[in-house]
C-alpha cells in the first residue's frame, strides 16, 4: 500500500482486486492530470480535475465515488457520527448527476464487505442527510448512495456513488469489468480478429464487440446452449460476434489467423476435466499457439494458476508480458498477457 496524508482525494475508484496497477497505469492514458493519492488492493484514492463523466467511462473500474471526506478511523459508529459534519450542497448532486436526485439510501462498505452499521446511528444520519440536502430516503431503489468505504488498512472514505449498478451475471460469468480490462490489456485494433475458445455466456465477446473497435470476435463453446443464446442476441443486435459449438480438442481454425485470444478456460475447479488439468492446459496452449499470428495475444484468466503460469514460461511459442494476481468472486486466480513469438 501507498498511502500520504496529504489532501483529501477527489474520486475513489475500485477495482477487481489486484488490477489497482493496471487500471491506474490505463486511466493515465486517459487523464493526464490524475495523481494517486493512495493505492491498495482494489482501490484508487486520485486527484484530477477531469469530470465524473470522465471517471464512469473507464469501463474496467468496478465503482467510481465521489470522495467527500477521508478519515483515519475505522469505527463504524464514530464514522457515521463524523460524516455528518460533511454534506453535499443539492445543487452540486443536480450537478454530479445530470439530473436531480429525489432519493438518497447509506451503504457501509467495511473491508469490502456490505454491512448493517448500528441502527440509532444509522437513523441518525439519515434523518440529518435528509434535512440537509432534502432528499427522501429510499432504501430500494435510491437516486444517489451515499457510500462510506472502510478499509482494513486503517483508513475509511465518505463518498457518493457516481456508477450505476451493471446488469447481474449469471453464476460463472465474468463480470464485464475483468472483461473490458482483459480487452484493454491485449490493446485491440480495428482490424483485429479476435478469439474466446471458451466463450460460456459470451461475457468477453459482448464486451469486445460493443466496446473495442475490431473486426470480429469468434466465440466458441462446447456447449450448444450457451453458444445458441450468444448467437441469438448476435443476430438480434447485429454484432460481429461467429458463435459456434466446438471443442477445445477439435478447433481447426486455419493456423495463423488470429490477432488476439482472450479467455477464461474453466479453471478445473468445479467441473472436473477428464484429462486432467495439466494436460487440458497444454493442449489448449498449443492451440492458441498454433492458430496466434507472430505477435498476436493472449490474455488469459485462470484460477489454475501454476500449471498456466509454468506452461507459458516453459512454452518457447510465448513471452511472458505481463501477470496479475487477482481475485475473482473471492477466488485467487492470475490473469496472464502473452505474446506469441
Ligand atoms: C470459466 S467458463 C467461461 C465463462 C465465460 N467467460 C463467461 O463469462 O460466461 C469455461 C467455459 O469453458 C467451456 N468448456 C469446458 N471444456 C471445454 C472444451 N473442451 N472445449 C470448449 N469449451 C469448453 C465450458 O462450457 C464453460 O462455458
Amino acid at each position: 500500500m501507498n498511502k500520504k496524508k496529504t489532501k483529501i482525494p477527489r474520486y475513489i475508484i475500485t477495482t477487481v482486486s489486484g488490477l489497482e496497477s493496471a487500471a491506474e497505469r490505463e486511466i493515465k492514458q486517459g487523464i493526464t492530470d490524475i495523481k494517486v493519492l493512495t493505492k491498495s488492493s482494489g482501490l484508487l484514492a486520485i486527484t484530477t480535475s477531469a469530470k465524473p463523466s470522465t471517471i464512469r467511462r473507464f469501463r474496467f473500474i468496478n465503482n467510481a465515488f465521489l470522495c467527500l471526506n477521508e478519515y483515519q478511523e475505522t469505527n463504524t459508529t464514530n464514522l457515521l457520527q463524523s460524516v455528518k459534519n460533511v454534506m453535499p450542497h443539492v445543487s452540486d448532486l443536480s450537478r454530479l448527476f445530470e439530473f436531480v436526485p429525489k432519493t438518497f439510501r447509506i451503504v457501509v462498505s467495511h473491508e469490502n464487505e456490505i454491512i448493517r452499521p448500528d441502527q440509532a446511528a444509522r437513523n441518525q444520519l439519515e434523518h440529518h442527510i435528509s434535512q440537509s440536502t432534502k432528499l427522501s430516503l429510499d432504501i430500494h431503489e435510491a437516486d444517489i448512495e451515499f457510500w462510506l468505504i472502510i478499509r482494513r488498512e486503517g483508513f475509511s472514505f465518505w463518498t457518493i456513488r457516481l456508477t450505476r449498478t451493471r446488469h447481474k451475471t449469471h453464476p460463472g460469468e465474468l463480470r464485464p469489468e475483468l472483461a473490458n480490462m482483459m480487452g484493454t490489456l491485449a490493446h485491440l485494433n480495428k482490424s483485429d480478429v479476435v478469439l474466446d475458445p471458451f466463450c460460456g455466456f459470451g461475457a468477453i465477446p459482448f464486451e469486445i464487440v460493443r466496446n473495442f473497435a475490431i473486426q470480429e470476435c469468434i466465440a466458441f463453446d462446447k456447449d450448444p446452449q450457451t453458444i445458441h443464446r450468444i448467437q441469438l442476441t448476435a443476430t438480434h443486435e447485429r454484432l460481429p460476434i461467429k458463435a459456434q459449438t466446438i471443442d477445445i480438442q477439435q478447433m481447426s481454425l486455419p493456423d495463423r489467423s488470429i490477432d488476439a485470444v482472450i479467455t477464461d478456460p474453466p479453471w478445473g475447479m468445479f467441473h472436473q476435466l477428464a484429462e486432467g488439468v495439466d494436460e487440458f492446459y497444454r493442449v489448449m496452449i498449443e492451440q492458441c499457439a498454433r492458430v496466434l499470428k507472430t505477435e498476436g495475444r493472449l490474455v488469459l484468466l485462470t484460477g489454475a494458476k501454476e500449471i498456466a503460469s509454468k506452461l507459458l514460461n516453459e512454452s518457447d511459442q510465448f513471452v511472458i508480458k505481463e501477470q496479475y494476481d487477482i481475485l475473482v468472486s473471492g477466488q485467487k486466480a492470475i490473469l496472464i498477457v502473452a505474446v506469441r513469438k
